[in-house]
């Protein structure tokens, strides 16, 4: 096998974590090895649940040790970049299909001392960001339509992970190939197979029965198997 488990990096999504104790559900990822906590922010229109907004990465900010990667599910994003890089996320994900000038909006992120990430769903082509790669740090490649957590994992996903490996592999060796939706111990292989170095789970870590720690050994348990 290709891979190498201990250089794939696990990123938890609080969105299926008990937000009534969030600050413990953050530390039990953290305590448990989370390389960095996903935010998933939904406005309501870009799709079609709300979620949360600056405030949550602000009072979760102290009280996290590894970085804060915030996946903007909203329309125009731009108008909330500086509000949540005030408040204190590391890197910022937006969307592909979320604006028009996607590369103002990296350079937006860049400007405010962010990481920048775009997001493609699942319908949108690798191509739609060649020109992009080699401004940013992440791309994310959405295994599910965003909106909703617990959803089942896109299997034809997969060719257009490997394409944006190799697109990465040549211009942008550097830039994290994030996948997120519907990975639990069944998918987490094949994404990583296919190129992905950075996972987000949410269902499989918080949702796990004796908790995210648990579910993260599962997780990668999975690779190391
Ligand atoms: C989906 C979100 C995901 C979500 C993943 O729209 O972007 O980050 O939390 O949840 P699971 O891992 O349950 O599919
Ligand atoms: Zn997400």
């Amino acid at each position: 096998m290709s891979m190498r488990p201990e250089t794939i990096k696990l990123a938890p999504s609080i969105l299926a974590a008990d937000v009534s104790r969030l600050a413990e559900e953050v530390s039990a990822a953290v305590a448990a090895g989370a390389d960095r906590i996903h935010v998933d922010v939904m406005d309501g229109h870009f799709v079609p649940n709300l979620t949360f907004g600056p405030v949550i990465v602000r009072k979760l900010r102290p009280v996290c040790p590894v970085p804060l990667e915030v996946h903007l599910m909203i329309e125009e994003p731009d108008r909330y970049l500086e509000a949540f890089a005030e408040a204190g996320a590391d890197s910022l994900i937006v969307h592909q299909e979320g604006g028009i000038h996607l590369n103002r909006t990296v350079q937006a992120i860049h400007a405010l001392g962010k990481k920048a990430g775009v997001a493609i769903n699942p319908a949108t082509p690798v191509s739609t960001v060649e020109e992009i790669l080699p401004e940013i740090e992440l791309l994310l490649v959405m295994t599910v339509n965003p909106g909703f957590g617990g959803q089942k994992f896109l299997a034809g996903t997969l060719p257009k992970l490997r394409r944006a490996r190799r697109m990465i592999d040549q211009v942008r060796p550097n830039c994290e190939l994030e996948v997120d939706g519907g990975i639990e111990p069944e998918t987490i292989r094949q994404v990583v197979e296919a190129g992905a170095s950075v996972i987000v789970a949410g269902s499989s870590v918080y949702g796990a029965p004796g908790g995210a720690a648990e579910g993260m050994t599962r997780l990668r348990g999975a690779l190391a198997s």
